[in-house]
């Protein structure tokens, strides 16, 4: 980070926790594209007793506005891309929705949108990559890559993968997100910058997400940045808890769950 201005380190320092280097960012930004998502009909609610144990909160305006205390101490990582919906013609024709002056002004940690790789809007989605990264040197403010895929789930392979961040990271993303996969290892060694992975659809079990949260930082993912695996299981703050062990603390999976499992019961009394 030695190149970065200091207002751009501060932000990324709330981020990426300096202590451990990592972060655990808790991902409701869903709705942009797929509606009220099942446990995400209100978002307040869902978000409200996650807050404490969310390193940032990564949403779009519209729901950090009406769901979101302005009280509460939590970094903010601004969704600023979209214009597409699950039931339109093309997921990856997104466009920049908002305005980096209202990024400043929502005092945001950092920016973040999708750019798809090898669909037909992989130019103007990297161009708006480009365009946020200029914005945001000039303001100090990180911008977060997220590799999407849209609905064609097969691209998430490491070949795909690590040529999708790697262009990210050369246009000047300060974060990347992705997609676990197997040769992980791959993606990040071919990543100048921190790459943290999205959960994905629910898994079958919770000790699943935390394999998964297990595999991708032990082959050198800086942190998550996951939603469905924490906020659709019954039981999300154990959940969110148990995933921070594994990223701050190299807990394994199995004891990880075991701590899931003590605070679930904990929380059923
Ligand atoms: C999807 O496009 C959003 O960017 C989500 O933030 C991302 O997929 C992470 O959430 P999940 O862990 O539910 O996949």
């Amino acid at each position: 980070m030695g190149f970065m201005d200091w207002g751009m380190k501060n932000r990324l320092s709330r981020i990426l926790k300096p202590q451990t280097g990592r972060t655990v960012m808790l991902a409701v930004d869903h709705g942009y594209f797929l509606g009220p998502t099942s446990r995400l009909e209100n978002l307040e609610a869902t978000i409200r007793p996650l807050l404490p144990y969310a390193d940032s909160l990564m949403l779009t305006r519209g729901a950090l506005r009406t769901s979101v205390d302005a009280g509460a101490d939590v970094p903010i990582v601004l969704r600023v891309s979209g214009g597409t919906s699950i039931v339109g013609p093309n997921l990856a024709d997104e466009g920049i929705t908002t305005s980096f002056e209202e990024a400043i002004r929502l005092n945001v940690a950092a920016v973040a949108l999708s750019v798809f790789i090898g669909s037909e809007h992989e130019h103007q989605t990297l161009l708006s990559l480009a365009d946020l990264v200029n914005e945001g040197e000039t303001f100090g403010i990180p911008v977060l890559a997220v590799t999407a895929v849209g609905k064609e789930l097969e691209k998430r392979d490491a070949r795909y993968l690590a040529l999708a961040c790697r262009i990210a990271a050369e246009i000047g993303a300060h974060i990347v997100k992705t997609y676990y996969c197997e040769g992980f290892e791959k993606v990040v060694e071919g990543c100048p910058v921190p790459v943290v992975i999205a959960g994905g659809p629910k898994l079958e079990s919770e000790l699943d997400a935390l394999q998964l949260a297990y595999d991708a930082i032990s082959r050198g993912a800086a942190g998550v940045d996951m939603g469905r695996n924490i906020w659709q299981s019954d039981f999300p703050v154990p959940m969110i808890r148990a995933v921070r062990e594994i990223v701050h603390n190299n807990v394994k999976p199995d004891e990880a769950h075991d701590l899931f499992v003590d605070l679930k019961e904990a929380a059923k009394k």
